[in-house]
């Protein structure tokens, strides 16, 4: 069986969490590196997350510390209000034995890149300022990374930060502009999507027998999580946006896509807004439209059963 090699660029995050799960327990995926990014949460607070991550599934995933601001404007406040004081929901924060690695994400992210040529899925679930960083930090990464699938944006379906944005985008729109500009493969798994996977609470809490450590962590998680979205959108549970992305990267045939050249809007008005460019020279983006449902729903908690 081939096994594909990704790094996760994260903001954890309760659905980073269920993310670098999935992609730590899936005999699919070669977890390489986490990198970490504000967003969610505070750079420190990501990169403390993500080794608390690595290190309840029991792996030694390197995690690098990302940038801690946008590229151009001033930080939007924490997600606390989404992910909970710490990053995930009430459980308290707790502090990694591990130590994070000693090189900045994104020039480990070229490195890696470089020492694996056409090997590497990177996945950003975060916003894209590492990503941005490392095109400039070394360019010929675009011809050397197997491809880019990102969660972010809503091509078709609007924001969900405003009407316009969806979160990931607005935390930093000038770097996603530059990784959409950029003649690689980019997959753009976004809110088109992503919002259409929604996961309730029983479907957490029957993971802890099977999984009392992982899928107990996901259970007290998504209970703060799911409290969101009831009072946010109505809706009785919670949008499945960076597993679902994860599991584009092994499973696309699961959705379906159209090809558009993609812009980020960095006008005040409409920041943030992910819209198809009319720039002919920009590549076009593989922007996925519709996914299956249950296909990803079943392949994400099956994964999850798999783990302790
Ligand atoms: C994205 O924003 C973050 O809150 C989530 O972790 C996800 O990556 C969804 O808009
Ligand atoms: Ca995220």
């Amino acid at each position: 069986m081939n096994v594909q090699k990704i790094i996760i660029d994260t903001d954890p995050g309760i659905d980073d969490a269920m993310a670098i799960f999935f992609a730590g327990l899936s005999n699919k995926l070669d977890l390489v590196a986490l990198t970490s990014v504000f967003g969610n949460v505070t750079l420190d607070n990501a990169t403390r997350n993500a080794m608390v991550l690595a290190e309840i599934l029991e792996q030694n995933i390197p995690v690098s510390r990302g940038f801690p601001k946008p590229l151009v404007q001033t930080p939007n406040p924490v997600s606390d209000y989404v992910h909970g004081d710490e990053g995930f929901g009430d459980i308290p924060a707790r502090t990694p034995n591990a130590k994070e690695i000693n090189i900045p994400a994104d020039k480990y992210i070229c490195e890696l890149i470089n020492a694996n040529v056409g090997e590497i899925i990177l996945c950003p679930v975060g916003p894209l300022t590492n990503i941005a960083m490392a095109l400039r930090y070394d360019p010929t990464i675009v011809s050397k990374v197997k491809s880019v699938v990102i969660m972010g944006g809503g091509v078709f379906s609007g924001g969900n930060v405003t009407d316009f944005a969806e979160a990931n985008i607005w935390n930093d729109p000038h770097a996603a502009d530059e990784v959409f500009s950029a003649d690689w493969e980019v997959t753009v798994i976004g809110l088109d999507v992503t919002q259409k996977v929604i996961c309730a609470h029983t479907e957490f809490s029957a993971l802890v027998n099977k999984a009392p450590i992982i899928g107990g962590f996901l259970e007290q998680a998504t209970d703060f999580y799911i409290k969101f979205y009831k009072e946010a959108a109505g809706i009785n549970g919670c949008q499945m946006h960076d597993p679902i992305t994860v599991i584009a990267t092994i499973y696309p045939e699961l959705f379906t896509y159209e090809y558009h050249p993609i812009e980020v809007c960095l006008e005040p008005s409409k920041i943030g807004e992910t819209r198809i460019s009319k720039d002919n020279n920009r590549r076009l983006a593989k922007v996925a439209v519709e996914v299956d449902v249950d296909a990803v729903k079943k392949i994400f908690f099956d994964t999850i059963k798999t783990g302790f």
